[in-house]
């Protein structure tokens, strides 16, 4: 018999992936929508016509992570095998903004999922998107599931609360409740002002002649970058393993913003090279001399993590985890895809 799954954050970059792997795994799929001022449902629009067609169960549900309400209403309506925690005030930088929307979300949004679920629908499994922030600054040294927090960030904090109360729920109340640390993984659908699509759309703006200069802030934090189309099978894998637990998940890899410019701008034709330093740093096209990357010290953040590293040795072994998409391929999937966009053919 078919599952049922139900998706917080399902018009964001993950979820959308992750409802056309459950799709095609023949789950019928329901999900978390908040309301907005104009819909934003391009990332799904596609996928819920493709459902709709075939006659599979895609339907959506009004709610809010911060409305404790409609979250119970919904899993009593739904009564999911499976649901997934995708939701969320998910930038780092703006939740330094706002810290007290994040805290409610990010934070509480979890418990009040694991209290429904307690109550309402004990035998639901849950996956909570759990994050490398966890962490914080390890100088370096690849984290693992053993490794201590020491979260940098409003996000960071609010996303420790989260972890520790599923690992609570599990542990005094017996659910099926895991956590997916993930490092952070990328793709064409990645939100704007994430700095991988910022480069990536702004190489492509350059080059297609809409804009001059892309600004930037810190380009030597180094991140482990994935593919967000992998790494949702990763979720599903963890839901699908008898015991619940907790599981990092990264390709094992870093590499520095910096490093990520220069990939996106040979992609898009041009040949970077630097000049200067700190605020006054620029990044000119040696071919045309035109200075195409600023910085602008706006994107700074009060705390940085210089570094994210990782050891996704365990979900190897457990959840048989082998990223295929590595560094350069993934700069190859977000340039190619942003500059077909604007109208400019890739190869
Ligand atoms: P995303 O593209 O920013 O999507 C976030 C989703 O959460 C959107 O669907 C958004 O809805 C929804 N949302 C925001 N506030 C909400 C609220 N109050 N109630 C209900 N839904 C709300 O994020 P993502 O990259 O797909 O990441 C998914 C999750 O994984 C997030 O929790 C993020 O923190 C976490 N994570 C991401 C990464 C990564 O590298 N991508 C790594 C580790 C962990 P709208 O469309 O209405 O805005
Ligand atoms: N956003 C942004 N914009 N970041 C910039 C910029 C810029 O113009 N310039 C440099 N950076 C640096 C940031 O300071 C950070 O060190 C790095 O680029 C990555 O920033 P983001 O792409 O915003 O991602 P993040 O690492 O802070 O957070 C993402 O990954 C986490 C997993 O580790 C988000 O997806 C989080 O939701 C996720 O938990």
């Amino acid at each position: 018999m078919s599952k049922t799954a139900l998706i917080t954050g399902i018009t964001g970059q993950d979820g959308s992936y992750l409802v056309e792997l459950l799709l095609d795994k023949g789950y019928h799929i329901h999900g978390l929508v908040r309301r907005t001022s104009q819909f934003n449902r391009e990332r799904i629009d596609q996928t819920r016509s493709q459902a709709a067609a075939k006659g599979q169960t895609f339907e959506l549900h009004y709610g809010d992570l911060a409305d404790a309400s409609s979250i119970s209403r919904v899993i009593a309506k739904v009564r999911p095998d499976e649901l997934y925690n995708l939701g969320g005030q998910s930038h780092v930088g703006v939740s330094f903004e706002e810290p007290e929307y994040t805290a409610l979300v990010d934070a509480l949004g979890v418990l009040r999922l694991l209290e429904s679920i307690k109550h309402i629908s004990p035998t639901t499994r849950l996956y909570q998107a759990s994050s490398s922030e966890l962490f914080g600054s390890t100088g370096g040294r690849p984290a693992n599931e053993q490794t201590p927090f020491r979260p940098r960030s409003p996000y960071a904090a609010a996303k420790q609360y989260a972890y520790w109360t599923v690992v609570n729920y599990r542990e005094s109340y017996g659910l099926h409740a895991s956590n997916g640390i993930l490092f952070n993984h990328e793709s064409p659908r990645r939100g704007e002002n994430f700095v991988t699509r910022k480069i990536t759309l702004g190489m492509a703006r350059i080059r297609a002649g809409l804009e001059q200069t892309l600004r930037l802030g810190n380009l030597d934090a180094r991140r482990d970058w994935g593919y967000a189309k992998e790494y949702v099978e990763l979720m599903w894998r963890i839901l699908q393993q008898q015991a619940a637990d907790d599981y990092v998940i990264a390709t094992g890899e870093s590499h520095s913003v910096r490093e990520f410019v220069e990939h996106a701008a040979r992609f898009a034709g041009f040949d970077l090279t630097w000049e200067g330093s700190g605020v006054h740093e620029v990044g000119r096209d040696a071919k045309s001399g035109r200075v195409l990357v600023q910085i602008d010290p706006r994107y700074y953040r009060p705390a940085e993590i210089d570094v994210t590293a990782a050891d996704p040795g365990k979900a190897g072994a457990k959840l048989n985890w082998n990223p295929q998409v590595r560094f350069p391929e993934l700069v190859r999937i977000m340039m190619k895809a942003d500059l077909e966009r604007l109208g400019i053919r890739a190869d």
